[in-house]
């Protein structure tokens, strides 16, 4: 079975949406591990409710080599960060080459960068008078969302009225691009080549 660990810090719906999708029949994949940086989370609950085992990293990061032990171990496929809001240390990316991937809530490389998360990400794209924004699936490098783009989804957002709306629409295609993705990756459907990655 493909196995994957989700790195979560908030509402989780992205890993709600993973969860749904592999309880439909529709991926054939495990939720190993939930790790987060917040112990309270909703997204942290919604694991122990649903008996998905946790991993909680310390404040100071000084857990990181035991989880990285602790993937090693369970054989984990693919790190997955749904809505994690904390920078990895650089040797926990170079322990999982091409093994993590993140979403972000806009098309990038724009929009992108440190603190661009959450509403800061949508009240950009507002503000800027672009007419499309969507989710961007990307491998992780050392740089905050700079690593290579696997899966983009544009929406129309023309019409909307505010940053709210932005979110809205582009967490609706969150919750479908990801799922989608991971099923790619557990397929072995997701080829890197040079600086492109493909789906097949
Ligand atoms: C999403 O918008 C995701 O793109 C960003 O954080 C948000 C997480 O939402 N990285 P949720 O916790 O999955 O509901």
């Amino acid at each position: 079975m493909y196995k994957i660990a989700c790195f979560v810090s908030g509402n989780g719906s992205n890993l709600k949406a993973i969860f749904e999708e592999i309880a439909k029949g529709n991926l054939l994949t495990e939720i190993s591990l939930v790790v987060s940086n917040k112990s309270d989370c909703n997204a942290v609950k919604f694991a122990e409710v649903n008996a998905i085992e946790t991993f909680i990293i310390a404040k100071d990061s000084s857990n990181y080599s035991e989880l990285i032990n602790i993937l090693l171990n369970k054989k984990i496929d693919l790190i997955v960060l749904a809505g994690f809001l904390k920078k990895i240390p650089d040797f926990f990316v170079d322990a999982f080459p091409n093994k993590i991937i993140n979403i972000h809530p806009a098309l990038l490389p724009s929009f992108g960068g440190k603190g661009m998360y959450g509403m800061n990400v949508h009240n950009a794209v507002f503000n800027s008078s672009v007419k499309v924004s969507g989710p961007t699936i990307h491998f992780v490098n050392n740089n905050y969302d700079e690593g290579l783009i696997i899966s983009q989804r544009a929406i129309d957002i023309n019409d909307v009225k505010s940053p709210e709306e932005i979110a809205v629409k582009v967490l609706n295609e969150e919750h479908k691009i990801l799922p989608f993705v991971i099923r790619k990756f557990s397929e072995n459907k997701v080829r890197v080549i040079g600086s492109r990655v493909l789906i097949d």
